[in-house]
């Protein structure tokens, strides 16, 4: 590629993570992990049934902690952004921690961190690596009931927006890597990248439902079309 890019937002989705072993979200079923979305991943599922919500947040955390690991996508971005002289900023709608652990740097985790808890009453952030449940007391304010996963649930406000929005506000090369283009605002963020003149692009197994819109578009699995699109900035 001729230009040369200095300030770089990447967007990340559960598709780069889908060959390390990590299912992405929207199968065919419609079923996320054999439940709905609605009975897990919302602030009323939470106030419903904190045991099955703990529960299911208990199994994805071990399922990660057991032998899941960064596959050659998430290597492939670390040490691009090790190299660059310019802004790099990557925002991941992904709750796994396989970016941190490829050593990437300035991460932006908008829809949070399974390996991480909240107090509910201070916002307090825990490093998390057990299983939680609704009885477990805070270890801030000593109360059972007030943990929560670190999670953004529909119906929640995503993190780091104003960063992401600075970030996006001043790029010149947007980078889009598997995500479906369903949940907003992440499915909007190539919008905020044309808006301001940015070079937009696409690398997903398949056009996600934005795909057209982009500048450039590469199809195929993310551990090969990652490491060969960013080698030929
Ligand atoms: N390489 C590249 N892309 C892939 C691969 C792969 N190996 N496997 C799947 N994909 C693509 C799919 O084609 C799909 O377009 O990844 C995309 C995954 O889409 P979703 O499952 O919808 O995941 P995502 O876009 O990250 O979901 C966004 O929805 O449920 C919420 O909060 C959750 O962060 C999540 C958000």
């Amino acid at each position: 590629m001729a230009k040369e890019f200095r300030n770089i937002v990447v967007l990340t989705g559960a598709g780069i993570s889908a060959e390390s072993g990590i299912k992405t979200f929207r199968d065919a079923d419609g079923l996320w992990e054999n439940h709905h979305v609605e009975d897990v991943a919302t602030p009323e599922a939470f106030q419903r049934d904190p045991q099955l919500v703990h529960r299911f947040y208990n199994e994805r955390r071990a399922y990660l902690l057991d032998g899941i690991e960064p596959n050659a996508a998430h290597r492939a971005l670390a040490k691009f952004e090790a190299g660059h002289t310019g802004q790099f900023t990557l925002v991941t709608q992904n709750i796994d921690d396989l970016h941190q652990r490829a050593g990437s740097r300035n991460l932006l985790p908008m829809h949070g961190e399974l390996l991480k808890i909240r107090c509910k009453r201070s916002g307090q952030l825990f490093d998390c690596h057990e299983p939680t449940s609704p009885e477990q007391p805070c270890p801030c304010c000593n109360q059972s009931g007030n943990l929560r996963p670190h999670v953004v649930w529909f119906g929640e406000m995503p993190l780091h927006m104003d960063e992401i929005e600075d970030a996006l506000s001043q790029c010149d090369l947007f980078i889009s890597i598997g995500t479906s283009g369903n949940v907003y605002p992440a499915a909007g963020f190539y919008q905020m990248a044309k808006a301001v003149g940015a070079h937009t692009v696409e690398l997903n197994l398949e056009p996600s439902n934005h795909g057209s819109r982009f500048d450039d578009a590469r199809y195929g699995p993310a551990t090969v079309e990652v490491p060969a699109f960013l080698q030929s900035l």
